[in-house]
């Protein structure tokens, strides 16, 4: 891939801001830790057998050593794609005039999820596959290479079963959410009581998802009557620990509560929402990091501050107190029916106090940290090819260029 005017590596082995000529540019603080590479190329080795193409080498494109063909990209800015860390793509069904009632000022409490429930459960499987794929392709027109989809939707035994099996041929990155709200028939005592709910997603449910997925989520949140108390949270977490699936967690969406500390307790490596966090919860999530371990990303996601009138998140709280942070969409059909990371690193800018380098590098390198994935979220040899391209001569352009369409995966 030759003719890239600049390059984003997110590689701290190039130095930022250098032009051609290896001269510093004197722009390392608005690129800082973005290992910027000026008049760049790439080169890509071709797939092979179903895996996915790698990068063979980066660098100046005077220095690129031969290639078999080449693609140029006319000048445009790169970036590694961005890595979408928290989504919610297999849903049927409309809310739009819920989030129209929000507006007018009604409060979200996640009593909305039983429409939703109800209209997955009665559409069928392939059709659901349709509408997964065309939000996917949604997200590839905008840029993201890599998402994670979480099932909880469906919340009894089959559906949930038959959304996770499927969403594996969408993603490797598959959420088991049965804990996502006590469904209906155990709220109305109908099937059984919350507690036989907790029960059965931490029994017959998990055994039967388990196979397709590799994390485990729930959502933790006192201040809904629908969601799951800590201790309940707990018994959702260690159950799927135990059955062998990585830990994500829903938590301080609605207020605070236990979700962060409950996180960064068990080793989950994310926390998303952290709408609202104590000194406590911001100084655990940084301590989850202490001493090189794998700690606790939080997962910022400003399309449900938009969507549900929730205060936007001083990121600069966490990312002074040395905690790691990704930004993703949350795409729902509730709080946050958008799938565009670029509005979510544009309003991380405006509102949220990050700059645009620590937007960006959050919407990719802090997506990886979240997904625990070393070969996605930056320009590396060995790492997946997974690129996006602006049309326009900078990544600053995603934030600049609000709300129009400059970024888009790049197809190698
Ligand atoms: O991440 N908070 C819980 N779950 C989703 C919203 C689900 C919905 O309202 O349909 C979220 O915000
Ligand atoms: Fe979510």
């Amino acid at each position: 891939i030759t003719d890239i005017g600049e390059l984003v590596t997110n590689d701290p082995q190039h130095p930022d801001g250098l032009d051609a000529g290896g001269t510093a540019t004197g722009e390392d603080a608005l690129h800082a830790g973005l290992g910027v590479i000026r008049d760049a190329a790439i080169v890509v080795g071709s797939e092979t057998e179903g895996e996915a193409s790698r990068i063979q080498w980066v660098g100046r494109a005077a220095d690129a050593p031969a290639a078999d063909w080449a693609v140029s990209v006319g000048g445009a800015a790169v970036i590694p794609g961005f890595v979408d860390s928290h989504s919610h793509l297999w849903f049927g069904g409309d809310r739009s005039a819920e989030f129209a009632a929000r507006m007018a000022g009604q409060a979200y409490d996640g009593g909305g999820i039983a429409t939703t429930i109800e209209a997955t459960r009665a559409a069928r499987p392939v059709d659901l596959v349709d509408l997964v794929r065309g939000r996917v392709a949604e997200m590839r027109a905008q840029g993201t290479t890599t998402v994670e989809i979480k099932t909880g939707y469906g919340l009894d035994v089959a559906t949930e079963a038959e959304a996770a099996r499927r969403l594996r041929e969408v993603t490797d990155e598959v959420t088991f959410l049965g804990a996502h709200v006590v469904p209906p028939e155990y709220r109305d005592g109908e099937a059984g009581t919350r507690e036989d709910y907790v029960d059965l997603v931490c029994g017959e449910m998990l055994e039967a998802v388990a196979p397709h997925v590799r994390w485990v989520d729930v959502f933790c949140e006192p201040n809904s009557p629908y969601a799951f108390t800590g201790e309940e949270s707990r018994r959702v977490l260690e159950a799927g620990k135990a059955a062998g699936l990585g830990l994500r967690v829903h938590g301080n969406q609605l207020g605070e509560g236990p979700g962060a500390q409950l996180a960064v307790e068990l080793g989950a490596a994310a926390v998303d929402h952290c709408t609202y966090l104590s000194e406590a919860d911001v100084e655990a999530l940084a301590g989850s990091w202490a001493d090189g371990a794998a700690g606790t990303v939080a997962g910022l996601l400003p399309g449900v501050e938009f969507s549900t009138k929730h205060p936007y998140i001083d990121a600069r709280r966490l990312l002074d107190a040395g905690a790691r942070v990704a930004l993703a969409s949350d795409c729902n059909p509730g709080t946050c029916y958008s799938s565009s990371m670029p509005f979510m690193i544009a309003t991380a800018v405006r509102e949220m106090g990050m700059t645009p380098a620590e937007a960006l590098q959050a919407a990719t390198l802090g997506g990886a940290l979240s997904l625990r994935r070393e070969d996605v979220g930056a320009v590396r040899v060995g790492m997946r090819a997974d690129l996006a391209r602006i049309d326009g001569p900078s990544w600053l352009h995603i934030p600049y260029r609000m709300g129009v369409p400059v970024v888009r995966a790049l197809e190698v």
